[in-house]
C-alpha cells in the first residue's frame, strides 16, 4: 500500500454511485447494463446510460427498469452509464444520469459532489443557459458544453470545465460531434480503465470489469483520460502525458456473480471458509510465525509503536474493536477504536512518533474512513489498511497493510468481508507481538489454522439457524448481548438484524443490561446472547437470568450442546477465546438472512442504503 499525495480535506465529499463505460469493437449496450447490475450495489435510485449511436434513456429505480426502456436491438459501439444513490435532488427521471449541456451536445455521468455547483449555476443561467434538473451534475455538463462551443476537441472543454470546479469527482463524459471519444477525470472518487483486445471499458470499482478483463488501469486523483476504440491517453491537470503500468485483478468472474444463489448475502456467506482460508494462506509458517508482507517496510516502526488507534465504519468499526482486544491481548499494546466520523472532527493529540493508525475498510473507499487516514497522515502518523479492494484509496494512501483477499462482496450487508477483517486483525495482533519480542502464540495459530474447517461446521447448521429465525421474524425489536471479545459481536449482530431485516436491534455490553435496558424486557421479548465457554461465561450466564427472570426469551449463541437458560441454541465450536468472534458472528449473519428473508425484504439492497459509502 503505497503512499501518494494526499488530498485537501474538502475535496472528500464524494458520492457513492456507479459509473460503466465502453468504446470498442463490441456492443457497447450489453457490456452497460450488465456493468450497471453489478455496480447496483452503489445505489439503485435511478439509471441510465448514453450510447452512440442512440442517444440517452434513463429510467428512475433499478436497473432493470432502464432495460425495458432501451430500444430493442440497440447497437453501439460506445457508450457511458450510470447507477444512483441520490444526495442532491430526489431519485426521478430528470435526476437520473447522464446529464446533458443545453444544446443536448455533451452527456456526463458523475459520482461525487461539485461543491461550488450553484454558483456555477447561476452565472451559466445568467448567460441564458436554462436548467432542467436540480443535481450538481447538470452544472458540469452546462459548464462542459460552454467550453464545448469554442474549442470543439472533448476533452480541451472537460479540462477547462474541471478547473472551475470545486469538489469531487470521478466522470465520464461524450459528446454527439466527438461519437469515437470518452474522456474520464478523477478527482476524490475512484475511477478505473480495463483493457480488452477488442476495446476499452471505464468503472468506478473493477467488479463490472471483470467479465471483460483482469487487466485495469487506476487512475489517479487529478487524471484524466481519453479513451478511443483503439488507444487510451492519459494526462495530469497539467496536460501532460502519464504513464500508467496496468496491473491485474486477482478477484475470478464468478466471484462476482451469483451463481444460482438467491441472495449474494448467502453466497457470501457460504464462502467464508474459503475467505479464511485466503486471509491465512502463506502468512503463518510451519513455526508458527506470521509474515505479512505489506508491513514488512513498516515494521521497524511498528517494534516501537506504544499506541494503536483503529477505525472504519459499521461493521469494520466493530471489526477494529475485535481487533482492539486482539492487540491488547496478544501484543500488550494499548489501542483505541474510533469511528471514523467522529475521529476525523476531533482534536488530534496522538504522538504522531509513537501511535499508529489501522484503517479497516472492505471497500476501501468509504470517506470518511479515508479522511480519517490522510489526517493521520498529515500529522506524520504512520497509517496501515486492513482493506479488501486492491488498489482502493485506502489501499494506495497508507504506509503499509494487509488485504483481506476476500474477493468482491455484492451484498449491502457485510459478511464474508467482516470475518476476513477479523482474520486479519488477528494475523496483525501476532505480528505484532512478534515485532517486539512477544515471541510466537502456537495456541492461537493452531486456533486460527483451525477456523476454516469450523467456519464450515457453523455453516453446516444453517437449518436450525434459519427455522429460530422464522420463530422471531415477526418480532419488531430484538437486544443482542455479549461480554469481552464477544461485546463487538453483539453489536454487529445487532447491526446486521437492522440492515436487512430492518427489525430494531440494540446491542449492549452484558454487564450493562442492569443499568437500564433491563427495563425494555417484558414478556416475549427476545434477546441473542453471546455466551460461549469464554473467561466470562459465568458472568454472561448470569446476566441472561436476569433476562429470563423478566420474561424474556434467550437465543443463545454459545459452545455449550445444552443451555439450560436458552429457549434456543445455537452451538459453535469451542476455540481460543480471542477468536470466538469468528464463530459466532457466523450464526447473527444467518439469523438476520433469515430473518429477513421471512419478511421478503430486498437483502442485497437493503432501503436506503448503499455499498460504498463514499459520502460524508
Ligand atoms: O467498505 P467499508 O468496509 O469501509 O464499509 C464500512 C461500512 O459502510 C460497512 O461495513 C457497513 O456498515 C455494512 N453495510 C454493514 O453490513
Amino acid at each position: 500500500m503505497p503512499r501518494i499525495l494526499s488530498l485537501p480535506f474538502e475535496v472528500l465529499l464524494t458520492s457513492m454511485c456507479g459509473i460503466i463505460g465502453y468504446i470498442g469493437k463490441k456492443n457497447a449496450v450489453p457490456i452497460i447494463i450488465a456493468g450497471l447490475k453489478s455496480l447496483e450495489y452503489r445505489g439503485y435510485d435511478s439509471a441510465g446510460l448514453y450510447t452512440a449511436p442512440g442517444g440517452a434513456v434513463k429510467a428512475k429505480g433499478r436497473v432493470r427498469s432502464l432495460e425495458e426502456k432501451i430500444p430493442p436491438g440497440l447497437s453501439a459501439h460506445a457508450g457511458i452509464g450510470h447507477t444512483r444513490w441520490a444526495t442532491h435532488g430526489p431519485p426521478t427521471e430528470e435526476n437520473a444520469h447522464p446529464h446533458a449541456d443545453a444544446t443536448g451536445t455533451i452527456w456526463v455521468v458523475h459520482n461525487g459532489i461539485i461543491e461550488n455547483f450553484r454558483e456555477l449555476r447561476t452565472e451559466l443561467e445568467a448567460e441564458g443557459v436554462a436548467f432542467r434538473s436540480e443535481t450538481d451534475t447538470e452544472a458540469l455538463a452546462q459548464l462542459i458544453g460552454k467550453y464545448y462551443a469554442e474549442s470543439r476537441v472533448l476533452e480541451t472543454a472537460v479540462a477547462s470545465a474541471l478547473s472551475k470546479v470545486r469538489g469531487a469527482y470521478g466522470i465520464a463524459v461524450m459528446s454527439t460531434e466527438e461519437p469515437d471519444k470518452i474522456v474520464a477525470a478523477r478527482l476524490g472518487s475512484p475511477l478505473l480503465i480495463g483493457i480488452t483486445e477488442e476495446g476499452y471499458a471505464l468503472a468506478s470499482d473493477p467488479a463490472p470489469l471483470l467479465p471483460q478483463t483482469r487487466d485495469v488501469v487506476y487512475l489517479d486523483d487529478g487524471e484524466m483520460a481519453v479513451l478511443t476504440r483503439d488507444r487510451f491517453e492519459i494526462t495530469g491537470v497539467n496536460g501532460l502525458p502519464v504513464q500508467k503500468t496496468p496491473e491485474t485483478i486477482d478477484w475470478d468472474v464468478e466471484a462476482a456473480q451469483k451463481k444460482g444463489f438467491e441472495h449474494f448475502m448467502l453466497k457470501e456467506m457460504l464462502e467464508i471458509p474459503d475467505v479464511l482460508e485466503n486471509a491465512l494462506r502463506g502468512r503463518i509458517d510451519d513455526s508458527s510465525q506470521v509474515h505479512l508482507g505489506g508491513l514488512i517496510d513498516v515494521t521497524d516502526r511498528l517494534a516501537s509503536v506504544k499506541r494503536v488507534i483503529m477505525t472504519g465504519c459499521g461493521s469494520a468499526y466493530y471489526a477494529g474493536l475485535v481487533g482492539e482486544l486482539l492487540i491488547e491481548e496478544l501484543a500488550g499494546i494499548p489501542v483505541e477504536v474510533e469511528v471514523a466520523s467522529e475521529f476525523r472532527y476531533r482534536r488530534f493529540v496522538a504522538d504522531p512518533e509513537t501511535t499508529v493508525l489501522i484503517a479497516v475498510s472492505q471497500s476501501g473507499e468509504t470517506a470518511d474512513t479515508l479522511e480519517a487516514v490522510r489526517l493521520a497522515r498529515n500529522h506524520g502518523m504512520l497509517t496501515l489498511g486492513i482493506v479488501n479492494a486492491v488498489g482502493s484509496s485506502i489501499a494506495r494512501e497508507t504506509d503499509g497493510g494487509v488485504y483481506n483477499h476476500a474477493g468482491p462482496e455484492i451484498g449491502v450487508a457485510s459478511t464474508k468481508a467482516f470475518l476476513s477483517q477479523l482474520a486479519v486483525c488477528a494475523l496483525v495482533a501476532l505480528f505484532l507481538k512478534q515485532v517486539r519480542g512477544g515471541g510466537v502464540s502456537p495456541d492461537v495459530v493452531r486456533d486460527l489454522r483451525s477456523l476454516p474447517r469450523l467456519a464450515q461446521e457453523v455453516l453446516d447448521a444453517r437449518t436450525h439457524i434459519e427455522a429460530i429465525a422464522k420463530k422471531y421474524a415477526g418480532a419488531k425489536d430484538a437486544l443482542f448481548i455479549g461480554r469481552k471479545f464477544q461485546f463487538p459481536i453483539a453489536y454487529e449482530g445487532a447491526l446486521k438484524l437492522k440492515e436487512v431485516s430492518y427489525i430494531h436491534a440494540e446491542a449492549y455490553g452484558a454487564g450493562e443490561m442492569k443499568h437500564g435496558p433491563l427495563a425494555l424486557i417484558e414478556e416475549g421479548f427476545p434477546t441473542i446472547a453471546l455466551v460461549p465457554r469464554d473467561s466470562v461465561y459465568e458472568k454472561t450466564l448470569s446476566n441472561i437470568e436476569e433476562i429470563r427472570a423478566r420474561g424474556g426469551k434467550i437465543i443463545a449463541v454459545s459452545t455449550e450442546r445444552e443451555l439450560a437458560a436458552a429457549d434456543d441454541l445455537i452451538t459453535v465450536p469451542l476455540v481460543h477465546e480471542a477468536l470466538l468472534p469468528l464463530l459466532t458472528a457466523i450464526p447473527l449473519q444467518l439469523l438476520a438472512y433469515y430473518a429477513a428473508r421471512e419478511r421478503g425484504l430486498p437483502i442485497d439492497m437493503p432501503r436506503n442504503l448503499a455499498k460504498s459509502v463514499t459520502v460524508e
